[in-house]
């Protein structure tokens, strides 16, 4: 009798003792680190740590130019290609245009690409002087990110290499339309013919 009562309470306490509320653990246990790894778990506060502000992944350049009116005529003050890109064959981003733009601004530029000719997308401008006097790299480089009206943003679809390739090649269609036309403002070297 009396070790039924000592087995009632010995059982007792180890039965009250040995759970705890906690879901998230196996309760008391012997050899704790059985249980439970003393190593980080994935994701564990305190582990896998925010990249400090300000960090961009490697190879993206930040755009820091709105999409708005003022943005756009401010993207047209830029008259420059990098200097890292400066020195790029402009052929170089024509297999870039074939893919992404010459479906509306046709092979040459002359904005009479296959969705044009089929009436798919109407309004699209060649490259030419004529059509779009007020271009720059600059500004190029912002329709290519953020798009215009019809035209929508590469943004996503091409990198900054890409997108200064493709302007390269856009500046050489824009040259070759118009033969003899005032210097690209990206090429100051070239002299202005006589009047
Ligand atoms: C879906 C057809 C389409 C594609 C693809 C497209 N464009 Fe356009 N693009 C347009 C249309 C339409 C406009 C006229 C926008 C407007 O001014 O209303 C335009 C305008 C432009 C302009 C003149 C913008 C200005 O400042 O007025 C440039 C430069 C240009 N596109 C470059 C490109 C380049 C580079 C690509 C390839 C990366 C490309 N486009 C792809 C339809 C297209």
């Amino acid at each position: 009798m009396r070790i039924n009562t000592l087995l009632w309470v010995a059982g007792s306490a180890v039965a009250l003792t040995s759970c705890n509320w906690d879901k998230s653990t196996p309760g008391y246990t012997y050899m704790d680190d059985m249980y439970r790894s003393p190593s980080h778990q994935t994701y564990e506060p305190g582990t896998a740590k925010e990249p400090v502000e300000g960090t961009v992944p490697r190879g993206y350049v930040p755009y820091t130019i709105p999409n708005s009116n003022e943005g756009y005529a401010a993207s047209r003050a830029n008259t420059e290609v990098p200097a890292m890109y400066a020195a790029l064959d402009a052929e170089s981003g024509k297999q870039l245009y074939t893919q992404f733009c010459s479906h509306c601004h046709g092979e040459k530029g002359d904005g009479n690409g296959i969705l044009m000719q089929r009436e798919k997308i109407l309004g699209i401008p060649g490259y030419g002087a004529d059509k779009l006097p007020d271009i720059t790299p600059g500004s190029i480089y912002h329709v290519i990110m953020y798009g215009k009206n019809n035209m929508g943003s590469h943004a996503s679809q091409l990198n900054y290499e890409e997108r200064w390739k493709i302007i390269k090649y856009v500046w050489k269609l824009r040259m070759d339309q118009v033969p003899g036309a005032a210097p690209a403002a990206a090429d100051t070297t070239v002299a202005q013919p006589a009047a």
